[in-house]
């Protein structure tokens, strides 16, 4: 990785796209490609820990994608409950993980799992890795919006102290900071409702590499183009 250290982003965002025309292309099940396509997210949340990165956020499912079809909505969480499965996993890399998402629509078994994870891994510093399950960015602002509705209703707070720290602070990714960059591979150009708030800032790295192909060397020409990027936040 030729990057200055001093010119890594703190916290990448990943929307894992491109899997389901990955396995067509090959003439396999579309759940081929997501089988794949968690194997390429496994290497790039090791890459991402060998090159110092702080913050690593992927968008492995929406809240829209209950919509598919059955089988692969159970794959997705078949490879989601196998990751689950490989408990010491983030002990050897000292990772912290948390998800993003309403866990509520998940299985009893799922859930128990991710609260221990959330709670066991919350030890580790190095790299926090943070999993969109069943997430969506609106959602994530309304059920902020809400919980700052229910305090004013307490009178824990008044309307006023209402601002962007404090909504921020009730986000899923409280007290994480904003993502830098933000990559989507696979040739679509949009955010998709991931990270809406946090990317109010962020760079956006497009590709057409289809993301079961997305490799560190790919990461690495991610890396190179945010690092030649110039950041303003509105400044000069
Ligand atoms: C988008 O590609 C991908 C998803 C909706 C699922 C991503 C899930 C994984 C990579 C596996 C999850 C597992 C873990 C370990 C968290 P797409 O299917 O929309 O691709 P397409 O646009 O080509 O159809």
């Amino acid at each position: 990785m030729a990057v200055d250290k001093e010119k890594l982003p703190v916290h990448i965002g990943f929307i894992m796209d491109g899997n389901g025309r990955w396995a067509v292309k090959r003439g396999l099940p579309r759940k081929m490609g997501h089988r794949e396509g968690a194997k390429a997210f496994r290497k790039i949340a090791r890459y991402c820990k060998t090159i110092g990165i702080k913050y690593i956020t992927f968008y492995a499912f929406s809240t829209e994608n209950w919509k598919r079809p059955k089988d692969e909505v159970d794959e997705i969480m078949r490879l989601f409950g196998e990751y689950l499965n490989e408990a010491d996993d983030f002990k050897k890399d000292k990772t912290r993980i948390i998800f993003l998402g309403d866990k509520s629509a998940f299985s009893e078994d799922l859930r128990t799992r991710m609260e221990e994870i959330e709670r066991d891994s919350a030890v580790f510093d190095e790299m926090t890795m943070l999993l969109a399950m069943n997430y969506g960015g609106r959602d994530e602002i309304v059920r902020a919006a809400k919980t700052a509705a229910e305090m004013v209703l307490e009178k824990d707070i008044k309307p006023s102290d209402i601002n962007e720290s404090l909504i921020s602070s009730l986000l899923y990714t409280g007290g994480i900071p904003d993502a830098d960059l933000i990559i989507r591979p696979s040739g679509e150009k949009r955010i998709s409702n991931f990270l809406t708030w946090q990317s109010a800032y962020s760079e956006l790295y497009f590709t057409d590499v289809l993301w079961p192909d997305f490799t560190a060397k790919e990461l690495d020409k991610a890396l190179e183009d945010y690092a030649s990027r110039s950041r303003r936040f509105g400044g000069v």
